[in-house]
């Protein structure tokens, strides 16, 4: 019947206790890989150093600028951070849109835009002309040999200025500058917005050592024992470790679980191959997997009557905001049918509005699940390091699929547990996004430099 036959394809994108015990076993693995100094041919996870030694102890303080690249939106900030028994921090921030040209040309482009908006923020400040340190959340793979420098391995999240690869972020924000001749600015750090997430959570409670993103990409980063780590010098104490985990799945490690819908995802991005994990979970991948399977749907005369509309064939017109609002409790079926109409998919029916909601929420429960599983073999490997029967821990978590989708926390909760029962986990979501982090970063970094060797 025609429900046995959309069951049978909505049951590849089910995943068993079993299979995501298997994902969790498969992430454990890449991460030692990645930790290893030489390994052929290298681990899809890339668990990168990041510089940053401990989470904050409350003494930061000073004035900062942050820049924060990389998501739904580019902010500029000043972040003002007093410590001491009176510690709290003052955030002003302005958020700037980058054009699709920007993102798209080149890399001078991008970064005098960049520049552009830094001066634009100092003058609404009324501080133009002031030198700040600056830290850079720059929300992309990168190799840092110290906390002042990003060389940019590969950019994800359809980001793809030329120019860029293999460069280091922070020379190419100062020359912006330069070519600019307007103000000089000092650039203390880059930082990942796993990082910035987890350091601003670690300033509410000590307990933060991971941090996590589920937004337009997903990431996680936790503290590693500095004697696993083989890329950097020195046994003692710890290193946060951005795991850059989107990219698990990139060897084939996925393979098994994907379905032909992840594949066509997959094939028609900017970055086929690459990201293989993240574009089972993060918010830029979920609605084109959803898309593919009412188009299979539709083809197999299962949906809209059999009529293949030129709307579904179109890329991209399912926003991440999309599932989360066709999967909302409080939403009747006819809203879900006006939500269809208005991406103009009109000949829907009432069977038609259930069937696509089911499809969402099929695909949000796997990304949940998936992200979880990762995050269980994250937390067990801390536990493990440590060599305790039981480790509660706190994961700083941020991201607008996490914050808006109304059941993708509470299904990663369930699974986290289910899958690491000796990990106590408890997600504190921040509410501050990433900056605020990049700023108690900057002013450690500061602390240190400024009472030199
Ligand atoms: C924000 C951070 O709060 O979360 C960003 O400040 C980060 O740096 C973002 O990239 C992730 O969410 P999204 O959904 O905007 O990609
Ligand atoms: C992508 C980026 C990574 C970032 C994540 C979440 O996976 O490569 O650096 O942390 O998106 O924004």
């Amino acid at each position: 019947t025609q429900q046995a036959e959309r069951q049978r394809v909505l049951d590849t994108l089910r995943l068993s206790r079993e299979q995501l015990l298997e994902v969790k076993r498969r992430m454990g693995e890449e991460m030692s890989r990645g930790l290893a100094k030489e390994t052929h041919p290298g681990a899809s996870v890339r668990m990168l150093p990041t510089y940053v030694r401990s989470t904050p102890d409350g003494t930061e303080h000073g004035d900062f600028l942050a820049l924060d690249l990389g998501g739904t939106n580019f902010r500029v900030l000043l972040v003002r951070v007093r410590g001491g028994k009176r510690r709290n921090v003052e955030m002003h921030n302005k958020i700037y849109a980058i054009p699709q040209e920007a993102m798209h040309g080149t890399g001078e482009e991008l970064f005098d835009h960049i520049v552009h908006c830094i001066a634009d923020f100092l003058e609404y400040m009324g501080m133009k002309g002031a030198s700040l340190p600056l830290g850079f959340t720059f929300s992309f793979p990168c190799r840092q040999n110290k906390l002042d420098q990003g060389i940019l391995l590969k950019w994800t999240k359809g980001f793809k200025a030329s120019g860029c690869e293999g460069e280091d972020v922070v020379l190419l924000l100062k020359d912006a500058i330069q070519r600019r001749e307007e103000f000089d600015l000092d650039v203390v750090a880059v930082v990942n917005d796993t990082v910035g997430t987890m350091m601003t959570c670690g300033y509410e409670d000590p307990h933060c050592e991971v941090g996590l993103i589920v937004g337009t990409g997903t990431n996680a980063c936790y503290m590693e024992e500095m004697r696993n780590v083989e890329t950097v010098e020195g046994e003692e104490g710890r290193m946060c470790i951005n795991m850059e985990w989107g990219a698990f799945g990139d060897l084939g490690e996925l393979d098994d679980f994907c379905t032909e819908f992840d594949r066509a995802v997959d094939e028609r991005s900017t970055n086929p191959g690459k990201q293989r994990y993240e574009k089972m979970i993060s918010g830029m991948y979920l609605g084109e997997i959803v898309r593919n399977v009412l188009l299979d749907f539709t083809a197999k005369g299962l949906l809209f009557r059999g009529r293949l509309s030129e709307r579904l064939k179109t890329r991209g017109i399912f926003e991440t905001r999309f599932l989360s609002q066709i999967e909302s409790d409080r939403l009747a079926l006819r809203q879900v049918r006006s939500i269809l109409q208005h991406l103009g998919l009109t000949s829907s029916t009432c069977d038609d509005s259930i069937l696509v909601k089911e499809v969402c929420s099929v695909v949000s429960h796997r990304a949940a699940q998936l992200c979880a599983a990762g995050l269980a073999a994250v937390v067990d490997r801390i536990r493990q390091n440590r060599h305790l029967p039981e480790l509660r821990i706190t994961v700083g978590v941020d991201g607008t699929l996490y914050k808006l989708h109304p059941h993708f926390s509470s299904i990663m909760l369930d699974t986290v547990r289910d899958l690491a029962p000796q990990c106590k986990v408890t997600f504190l979501q921040s509410e501050d996004g990433s900056g605020k982090g990049a700023a108690l970063i900057t002013a450690v970094a500061c602390r240190i430099r400024d009472a030199g060797p």
